[in-house]
C-alpha cells in the first residue's frame, strides 16, 4: 500500500506543477536595480593560497587538515581564486552575472584576528573589488563564512565568548572603512543557524564541538548549552557590526547590511494537529531562533520554554540593539523536509538543540554526501511566505541555491539546470505573490572546495580541472543555460541548450572518477 507521505508528496508536486511559473524570462522579474541575479563563492572555498602573503589559519583550515575529514587533500589546489580572480571576474562578466556574492577571509585581512591589517590582504580584496566594479558587477560581501581566525578560537573560544563581539565589530569596521565605498551589500554571518548546529551541537563542522550522547565524538564541547551561547554571541556581534555600519557609514556609503540563515522548507508529515504544531516548532527553532530577536527583540516563546535556563537572556539594551539591526535577510536554500511530532525527546534528562525541537525530520532526498537534491521549489516558496506572514515581509536575498553533483559528472550537468530553473520558477511565483525577494544567487559560480566533501562534489556552473596545472575553468551546460537566461532574456522552460560535446583539454581522470 502506498504511504500517506507518498500521496502528500504527489499532491504537493501537482500543486507545484499547476502553480509554478514555467515559461519565464529574466524580464519577468524586476530590473537589476530592484532584483539581481548572480552567483557566489566563499573565501576558504575559492581562494586557496591558505598560507600565502600572511594569511593565518581559520577554524575551517583546522577542521579540514590534518585531523579533519579531508586528510590527504592538503596541498591540493582548490580553484585558486587568489591568483585567478581576474580571469574569473572576466568569466562572470561574460556569463552576464549582475551580481557576485563572495566572502572576505578575516584571517587574511587581519592575521591576528585583531590589530594590524595585512597590506597584502587589503591589496587582494581591493583588486578583486575594483575588478568587479569595473565590470559593472554588484558586490554582495559576507564577513564571516564559517572561517573565524583560529587564533581567536584558541585565545578565548571564539563565539563562546562575549569578546567576539568587539573583535568582530572591529574587523567589520575595517571592511566598511576600506571597501564600503564600493560594496553596498554586507552580510555579517553565513548560515548563522546551521553554523551553530553543525559546529556546537553535532560537531560535524568547525569548530567541531559537541558532547555525549550527542554529536560525533568531539574532543570538547557541550551540546546542551554551547549552541545557545554561541548563537547569542553571534546575534550580539551581528547587531554591534550593524550598529557601527548604520551609525558611521550608511549615510555616506548608502549600503545595506543583513545576516544569512539556512532554511529548509518544512511541511507537516500528516495533517494531524501534532504534526502541524511540530512544523511550527521546527520553524521557530531553525528560523525564529535568529529572526525573532532580529525582528521582535527576543527569542520565540517555544524556544524559551523548551530550552529553559540554558537559553541566554537579552538585557533590555541588547534586545533593543538586536531588534531591527538588519536591512535584509539572506537565505540559503536547498531542501525540503517533512516534520513529525516527537514529544518523547522532551523527556530526556539532557537535551541538545535537536531534542529541544522535539520533532522527527524526514528529509526528502538527502544530498548531504552522495545524491543530488530533488527539485522542490515549493519549499522555497513556503519559506518566503513564512517570512512574509511572520516577519513583516522583509527584503530577502536568496544567497545560495544550487545542485550538488559528484565531481565526475563533469560538464553535462543537466540536473543542475533542472534544479536552478525549477527554483527560479518557484521564486517568480513567490515574487508575483508579493514576497519581498530582491535577488537570487546560484551556488556556486565555479567548482569549490566543499566543507564536508572536499573536491568530491561540485556545485559550480563552471568546471575546474584540478588536475591541470593552471586549474582551467570550463563552462558546464548550466553555465550556458544561466548565461542565456541572463542575456537573451527569452529562455523557455523546455529551452534545452545544445549539449557541449567538446571536452578536449580536460583531464579525463576527473571526468571518469
Ligand atoms: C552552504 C555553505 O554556505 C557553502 O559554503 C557550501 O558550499 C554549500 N552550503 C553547499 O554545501
Amino acid at each position: 500500500m502506498l504511504s500517506l507521505s507518498f500521496w502528500l508528496c504527489l499532491l504537493l508536486n501537482l500543486v507545484v506543477l499547476v502553480f509554478s511559473a514555467e515559461n519565464f524570462t529574466r524580464d519577468d522579474f524586476p530590473p537589476p536595480s530592484l532584483f539581481v541575479f548572480g552567483a557566489g563563492t566563499s573565501a576558504f572555498q575559492f581562494e586557496g593560497a591558505e598560507s600565502e602573503d600572511g594569511r593565518t589559519p581559520s577554524i575551517w583550515d583546522t577542521f579540514s587538515y590534518p585531523v579533519g575529514n579531508l586528510q590527504g587533500e592538503k596541498g591540493k589546489k582548490t580553484c585558486d581564486g587568489y591568483h585567478k580572480y581576474k580571469e574569473d571576474v572576466q568569466l562572470m562578466a561574460d556569463t552576464g552575472l549582475e551580481a557576485y556574492r563572495f566572502s572576505i577571509s578575516w584571517s587574511r585581512l587581519i592575521p591576528n584576528g585583531r590589530g594590524p591589517v595585512n597590506p597584502k590582504g587589503l591589496e587582494y580584496y581591493n583588486n578583486l573589488i575594483n575588478e568587479l566594479t569595473s565590470h559593472g558587477i554588484q558586490l554582495h560581501v559576507t564577513l564571516s563564512h564559517s572561517d573565524l581566525p583560529q587564533v581567536l578560537e584558541d585565545e578565548y573560544g571564539g563565539y563562546l565568548s562575549r569578546k567576539i563581539v568587539k573583535d568582530f565589530t572591529e574587523y567589520a569596521g575595517v571592511c566598511f572603512r576600506e571597501f564600503g565605498d564600493r560594496v553596498l551589500h554586507w552580510n555579517t554571518f553565513n548560515e548563522a543557524n546551521i553554523f551553530i548546529v553543525g559546529g556546537y551541537d553535532l560537531g560535524i563542522t568547525p569548530p567541531q564541538r559537541c558532547s555525549p550522547p550527542f554529536g560525533f565524538n568531539c574532543a570538547r564541547g557541550n551540546s546542551s548549552t554551547e549552541p545557545y551561547i554561541a548563537a547569542h554571541n553571534i546575534l550580539l556581534a551581528h547587531a554591534s557590526a550593524a550598529r557601527l555600519y548604520k551609525d558611521k557609514y550608511q549615510d555616506r556609503q548608502h549600503g545595506f547590511i543583513g545576516i544569512n540563515l539556512y532554511t529548509i522548507g518544512f511541511f507537516p508529515y500528516t495533517n494531524a494537529t501534532e504534526d502541524l504544531i511540530a512544523t511550527q516548532r521546527a520553524n521557530a527553532f531553525f528560523i525564529g531562533w535568529f529572526a525573532n530577536p532580529l525582528v521582535f527583540g527576543d527569542y520565540p516563546d517555544i524556544v524559551e520554554k523548551n530550552v529553559g535556563k540554558r537559553l541566554p537572556v537579552f538585557t533590555k539594551l541588547e534586545s533593543e540593539q538586536v531588534k531591527d539591526s538588519f536591512d535584509f535577510i539572506g537565505l540559503n536554500h536547498y531542501t525540503t523536509s517533512y516534520i513529525k511530532d516527537n514529544p518523547s525527546s522532551l523527556k530526556m534528562d539532557i537535551r541538545d538543540f535537536n531534542a529541544d525541537i522535539a520533532v522527527e525530520l524526514i528529509v526528502k532526498g538527502d544530498a548531504s554526501m552522495t545524491d543530488e537534491y530533488p527539485v522542490l521549489p515549493y519549499g522555497l516558496v513556503e519559506v518566503l511566505e513564512y517570512f512574509k506572514q511572520n516577519y513583516g515581509n522583509p527584503p530577502i536575498y536568496i544567497h545560495e541555491n544550487g545542485q550538488q553533483t559528484p565531481y565526475s559528472v563533469g560538464l553535462n550537468d543537466t540536473s543542475r539546470i533542472n534544479f536552478i530553473q525549477g527554483f527560479i520558477g518557484g521564486l517568480l511565483d513567490a515574487v508575483r505573490n508579493g514576497c519581498n525577494a530582491r535577488g537570487y544567487f546560484v551556488w556556486s559560480f565555479l567548482d569549490l572546495f566543499e566543507l564536508l566533501g572536499g573536491s568530491q562534489f561540485s556545485f559550480g556552473l563552471y568546471y575546474v580541472d584540478l588536475d591541470d596545472k593552471d586549474v582551467k575553468r570550463y563552462p558546464k551546460l548550466s553555465a550556458k543555460w544561466y548565461s542565456r537566461f541572463l542575456k537573451e532574456r527569452s529562455i523557455k522552460s523546455d529551452g534545452a541548450i545544445e549539449v557541449e560535446k567538446n571536452m578536449s583539454g580536460i583531464s579525463q581522470s576527473h571526468l571518469s572518477q
